[in-house]
């Protein structure tokens, strides 16, 4: 599968075209591949750390209409709200406490999940407890499974059992990303017009 699960930035090869003759094998070709020794992807709290990659990522959301992701402008009030959330207080109506996390790789925003702490009616019917969103520049080089892969670690943390994550029924990208993640299908059902897919995690398992 050339170019998905593959993490080009992420990966760092440090390739030693002609070995030392004190090397098991003088002269030969040595490839080490130090990915597994330094992996720079993380999930990480909002932080004015990195405010400028951020509001990149958001101009590319933008770009093609994805506005809720947030206003490049408000960077400082996003992060507060985040916080806001996170602690439950001070909520709208009808919103439950929620975790939002950045996924930062080699010092670079690439993508966003939120992790609801609980599920209310809307929830149940329509958005489930984990959203993640990879800003477009970024997409189809294998993030999208690793952010939701590492919110699901975030998810356990927060004492959750099971998560319910839906997505539409012409999302391919996001159905294997859940699938991977071992995402149950548990039902398909139209609401307000979409066609939806609902996946149950077990993280007991
Ligand atoms: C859905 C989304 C998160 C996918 O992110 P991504 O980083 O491109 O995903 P990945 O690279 O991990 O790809 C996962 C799989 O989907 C496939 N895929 C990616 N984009 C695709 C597309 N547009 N059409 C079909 N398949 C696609 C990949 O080939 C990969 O398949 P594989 O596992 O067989 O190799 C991203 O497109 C996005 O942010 N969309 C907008 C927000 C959204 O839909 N969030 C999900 C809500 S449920």
């Amino acid at each position: 599968m050339p170019g998905y699960g593959f993490y080009p930035k992420a990966s760092t090869h440090i390739c030693l075209h002609y070995a030392p003759q004190n090397l098991a094998y003088p002269g030969t070709l040595a490839v080490i591949n130090i990915s597994s020794i330094i992996s720079t992807m993380r999930l990480i709290k909002p932080t004015l750390k990195y405010k400028k990659s951020f509001q990149n990522g958001l101009r590319e959301f933008l770009k093609i209409d994805q506005q809720n992701e947030g206003n490049p402008a408000k960077v400082e009030e996003y992060i507060k709200e985040s916080r806001r959330y996170k602690r439950g207080t001070d909520l709208p109506k009808g919103m439950v406490p929620a975790s939002t996390f950045w996924l930062i790789d080699n010092d670079t925003f690439i993508g966003r999940v939120s992790i609801r702490h609980k599920l209310n009616k809307n929830l149940r019917n329509f958005g489930g407890h984990i959203g993640y969103a990879i800003r477009p520049s970024k997409r189809k080089r294998g993030y999208g499974n690793k952010i939701l892969t590492l919110a699901l670690k975030e998810a356990k943390k927060l004492n959750l059992n099971k998560v319910l994550v839906t997505c539409n029924e012409t999302n391919i990208a996001s159905q294997k990303i859940i699938e991977k993640n071992k995402g149950r299908l548990q039902q398909k059902k139209v609401y307000q017009g979409e066609r939806l897919r609902f996946y149950w995690i077990d993280l007991e398992e």
